[in-house]
């Protein structure tokens, strides 16, 4: 028989909103059998968390004095994916209108990216995950065996979003998604960036199905050469 351990390891899935990612990430950890993170997730918690407790999410002082209050914790299964702040589920609230237009000035606080890098690395431990970000290739994961950068044309993302959200207006949705673009991109701290060493999938003209098929695809192509 053979005892051979197969190794922990990371697939890195980084893009802009609307991109594929959360989607992608959920399917190749499930078709994979592998945990499962959006990181998204944290960041739009801790904008709940400071909305919530009446912190001024414009001064960037105030955000980063609260950064460490907030207890988060996200479960990782790719097909039930959870998140509470001090133990309430923030599930449906983190993707709210509110959250959504505060969130990428609350991730650009160096003390936010520190506290969530932090718990970041303490889920990922030493088990195999697929994380999605903006930053995880580049910065929380660097080591990752696969990574992948996801794109899609902005009219696409825009109505993918839109069609989450139930029909919101697309012409609005889109300006939001372009705006925390250019918020998440011109940062100091980990800024949105196509990683060294990833691939890059633009998946306006791809299925779901076709996208996660050439992830799975790029794991098993690294898994054979490890
Ligand atoms: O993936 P999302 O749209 O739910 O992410 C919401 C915001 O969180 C995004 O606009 C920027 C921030 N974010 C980040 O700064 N770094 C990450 N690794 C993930 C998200």
């Amino acid at each position: 028989m053979d005892n051979a351990v197969t190794p922990s390891y990371v697939i890195a899935i980084d893009g802009p909103s609307g991109s594929g990612k959360s989607s992608t990430s959920r399917g190749v950890a499930d078709r994979l059998g592998l945990r499962y993170l959006d990181t998204g997730a944290m960041f739009r918690a801790m904008t709940w968390a400071m909305l919530d407790a009446g912190v001024d999410v414009s001064d960037a002082a105030a955000v980063a004095a609260h950064a460490g209050t907030p207890v988060l914790v996200s479960g990782t299964d790719p097909l039930a994916p959870t998140i509470t702040v001090d133990g309430v589920d923030v599930a449906e609230e983190i993707r709210s209108e509110p959250v959504t237009a505060a969130v990428s000035p609350v991730s650009a606080v160096p003390e936010v990216r520190a506290r969530l890098l932090e718990l970041q690395r303490a889920i990922i431990g030493s088990g195999s995950i697929v994380v999605e970000g903006r930053d995880i290739g580049s910065v929380v994961a660097p080591d990752a065996r696969v990574k992948v950068y996801l794109t899609a044309d902005p009219a696409a993302r825009a109505a993918r979003r839109a069609a989450e959200e139930g029909g919101s207006d697309l012409a609005a949705t889109q300006e939001s998604l372009l705006s925390r673009d250019r918020i998440d991109s011109a940062r100091t701290t980990a800024p949105l960036t196509m990683p060294e060493g990833a691939v890059h999938i633009d998946t306006t003209d791809f299925s779901l199905d076709e996208v996660i098929g050439q992830v799975v695809a790029l794991v098993e192509a690294a898994e054979a050469v490890s």
